[in-house]
């Protein structure tokens, strides 16, 4: 299958394809994060986890947590117990390592599995968090009333997720780095020549901001907002339930 192709599956075909593709590239996964994005990432996780608005001892979901930033993150600034989850094993086993690390291991906990089935019952969290992951589901409206469905009444979600610049012209140059020099360097780093080849794909065929907020709305999201990051290269949402 093209990559093209793989980028416009959905479902359980898809679901495989990613979680192979982040076992594969975990052990180099942060280092090109960093390094793809200048470290501009660690800003936006921070950006994105103070708009989160929870207490110290709230229970929130990381979902698609990877290596844990986000988690990390929601844990130190907001003192809250956060259960971070997600499909590939191997970027959990990053994700550990740091938690123990860090000594955070009271407070952050992992769970390896999908996020489009999670094995918690209704409302069971303050808040729910997904950092570049609700791109990745095998089905967006799927992940996205799994979402809704294990916050507390007022529970918050907070996405972030890439975009495109708006700028017309700024947005031909990021396409530029995007799907030619940004591929190049993550296949020479990561061994991968697929993965970062699909990010660019993946971001092209995501939903504008407007089709995404009207998603979160069929998925029981209320009072949506969004902030955008560097002109829309990347976009936090907030919704309540
Ligand atoms: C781009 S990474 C983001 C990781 C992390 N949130 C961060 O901010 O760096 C996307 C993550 O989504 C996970 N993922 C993809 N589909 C998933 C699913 N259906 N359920 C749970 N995790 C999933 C992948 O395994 C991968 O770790």
């Amino acid at each position: 299958m093209t990559q093209k192709e793989m980028v416009l599956t959905r479902g359980g075909e898809r679901k495989a394809y990613v979680k192979q593709m982040f076992n594969d590239i975990a052990y180099r996964y942060d280092f090109l994060n960093h390094l793809l994005s200048g470290g501009i990432d660690v800003y936006w996780r921070k950006k994105s986890v103070s708009k989160l608005d929870v207490q110290p001892g709230d229970r929130v979901l990381d979902l698609a947590c990877g290596t844990a930033d986000f988690a990390i993150e929601t844990a130190q600034r907001k003192q809250c117990q956060v259960v971070g989850t997600d499909i590939a094993h191997q970027m959990l086993v990053f994700a550990q390592e740091k938690i123990k690390k860090k000594k955070l291991k009271q407070s952050v906990a992992l769970l390896n599995g999908d996020g489009e089935h999670l094995p918690f019952v209704n409302a069971s969290f303050q808040g729910v968090t997904i950092a570049f992951g609700i791109r990745n589901m095998g089905s967006i409206e799927d992940a996205l009333c799994e979402m809704n469905r294990i916050l507390s009444k007022e529970g918050q979600a907070i996405i972030l997720e890439f975009s495109l610049p708006v700028n017309p012209v700024l947005r031909q140059i990021y396409l530029l780095y995007f799907k030619h020099v940004l591929p190049r360097i993550g296949s020479l780093f990561s061994k991968d020549d697929q993965a970062y080849s699909y990010l660019p794909a993946s971001v092209e065929s995501f939903p504008t901001i407007s089709e995404f907020e009207r998603t979160m709305q069929q998925a029981g999201f209320r009072n949506i907002k969004h902030w955008k990051l560097l002109n829309g290269v990347a976009v936090i949402y907030r919704g309540s339930k």
